[in-house]
């Protein structure tokens, strides 16, 4: 396994779900880890459970959809720590509703969240990167930027929007020794999933694994995606979906997951 000792990594998003099992993995596996988050109470509890089980991480308030937050969270990582190595774009907050529905304000901050704030993590996160000779960048896309779903118009879009950001991205900054890349996941139990019993059993049939994903499966692939080991890998977009868009629906089972996320909490 590669080495993330004396690395540094940004990962937003890392108060719950994938992004704090993201930080926690890197973290053990040797990495110092900002954990750039607006939920300060679960940014620093991943602090304190990361730091209890001997890593190093620091909790920084960073609102993603904000410019002049992610100028100072590249800024605050390198004062802190020295140096930036990796950036894990994971933060997510997005409106739901068609197109007639959505407001532009929710629009708008969809947008910056999921899209606009990559951009910008690139543009000031890649000077840092090229300061220590290189560094990688990985974007948590989804299926949902593959494939449309009801409802998740602007999701829809963003996440579209990242995976050629991500190969723009993955061309422009090549030559500096900085690697890009997307994860598509499908559907993930995360901590907010856990009160609906019914998630699992109805995943279970849409899933050539035979189970649903877990924040850990894709925090494994993240850190692939950073390590030596994908020295020859950028540009791509790598869905980590147990199978699920590999198979044309069934109808039984997509009957199922829809009635559960007319109820489920996002
Ligand atoms: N869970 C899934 O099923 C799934 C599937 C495919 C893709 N994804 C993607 O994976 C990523 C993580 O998803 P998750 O389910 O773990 O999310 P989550 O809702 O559990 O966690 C999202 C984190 O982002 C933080 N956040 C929200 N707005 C922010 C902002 N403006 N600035 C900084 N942080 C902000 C939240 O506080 C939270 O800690 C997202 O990009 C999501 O689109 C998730």
């Amino acid at each position: 396994m590669s080495d993330f000792h004396s690395k540094v990594a940004i990962v937003t998003g890392a108060s719950a779900g994938i992004g704090r099992a993201t930080a926690r993995l890197l973290a053990s596996s040797g990495a110092a880890v900002v954990i750039a988050d607006i939920d300060s109470t679960g940014g620093e509890s991943a602090v304190a459970e990361i730091r209890t089980a001997g890593g190093q991480a620091a909790f920084l308030h960073t609102d993603v959809g904000v410019t002049d937050a992610i100028h100072a969270c590249v800024e605050h990582t390198v004062a802190t720590y020295g140096r930036l190595d990796y950036i894990v774009n994971n933060a997510y907050w997005s409106a739901r509703g068609s197109i007639e529905e959505l407001s532009e304000a929710d629009w708008d901050r969809s947008m910056d969240v999921m899209l606009k704030a990559i951009y910008l993590f690139g543009k000031f996160g890649f000077p840092a990167m090229r300061a220590v000779g290189g560094g990688a960048m990985v974007n948590i896309s989804s299926v949902h930027g593959l494939a449309a779903y009801r409802q998740y118009a602007v999701y829809a879009a963003a996440k579209a929007g990242l995976i050629n950001l991500t190969r723009a991205m993955a061309l422009d900054a090549g030559n500096h020794n900085i690697r890009v890349n997307a994860v598509c996941p499908g559907w993930i139990i995360t901590e907010k999933d856990t009160p609906h019993a019914d998630a699992l059993t109805i995943t279970r049939g849409i899933y050539a694994v035979g189970r649903p994903g877990v924040p850990d499966d894709i925090a494994k692939v993240v850190r692939f995606l950073l390590s030596d080991d994908a020295g020859f890998v950028t540009g791509h977009a790598l869905v980590a979906d147990g199978g699920l868009t590999a198979q044309l629906p069934d109808a039984a089972s997509w009957a199922a997951l829809n009635a559960f996320r007319s109820t489920a909490s996002e």
